[in-house]
């Protein structure tokens, strides 16, 4: 795992821009996130495409996860999210951005289906990721296999709780989502997860320092070959290991930079 400890959400994002943004310029395959977290890292990617700095003409998205039963139309549908945050602000073609079907008939099929599209696609280059304040990534919740792949699964209730910013009552938050599997966010090739604040703390630690368990779902990245966590001070502040992190950080050798 490569951690790198910022100063502060608005330095969180431009790293996580400048490493989106080697991937952009490869014409990769990029997995988007919904969330408060990637928004200030969206806008630093929009802010550069403006700038004519940076396109994104030749990629592929796969966003992570999918309410059930909120129609497309509605704003706080994942698909509405990326579109309005990211997608429509860029220069990708739509037909190149994909979200989980969560309003096919047939919920099985269309989560067989968004394996069958990454796959198709090459697979995943790298897959941005936030954290919940329970550990975890997508909508995997605690108990989540690391070999599932993309299919329904009901939330957390403070998940529901965490989420009901978004929507004018608790009561309607969707209770049931289709979401990549930790076996499906495992396969991409680089996996760069984002936190910020101090809600999210006790999820870092744990997830970076506790042992592997399905419990802390987002424990996922230190199973990986390619992980890159970006955290600001607040984040960092549960990690026992940060002296070294910094240190690595501080002494990269040139090849890697
Ligand atoms: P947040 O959500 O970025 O809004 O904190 C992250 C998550 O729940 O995965």
């Amino acid at each position: 795992m490569d951690i790198l400890v910022r100063t502060d959400a608005s330095a969180v994002a431009t790293t996580a821009a400048d490493i989106l943004a080697r991937y952009a310029r490869a014409h990769a395959t990029i997995g988007v996130a919904t969330g408060s977290t990637p928004l200030a890292t969206y806008r630093e990617l929009i802010r550069r495409h403006q700038a004519g700095e940076l396109s994104f003409a030749g990629c592929r998205m796969f966003a992570l996860d999918e309410y059930v039963g909120l129609d497309y139309s509605h704003p706080e549908s994942y698909h509405a999210v990326i579109h309005r945050e990211l997608t429509d602000q860029l220069d990708i073609d739509p037909a190149n951005v994909h979200v989980p079907d969560a309003a096919a008939d047939n919920l099985q099929q269309a989560c067989r289906d968004y394996e069958a599209a990454i796959e198709d696609a090459g697979g995943i280059d790298i897959q941005l990721l936030g954290i919940g304040g329970n550990g975890h990534i997508g909508f995997n919740e605690p108990g989540s296999s690391f070999d599932s792949l993309t299919r329904l699964k009901t939330l957390h209730p403070a998940t529901v709780r965490d989420n009901a910013r978004f929507f004018d009552s608790p009561d309607d938050v969707p209770v049931h989502v289709l979401t990549q599997g930790l076996g499906t966010i495992r396969r991409a090739g680089h996996l760069l997860l984002l936190a910020t604040g101090q809600a999210k703390a006790d999820a870092i630690a744990a997830a970076l320092e506790g042992p592997l368990s399905a419990s802390v779902p987002a424990s996922l990245v230190q199973l990986h070959r390619r992980a890159t966590i970006v955290v600001d001070e607040a984040a960092a502040s549960g990690l026992k290991n940060v002296e070294y992190y910094r240190f690595v950080d501080e002494n990269r050798p040139e090849w890697q930079q």
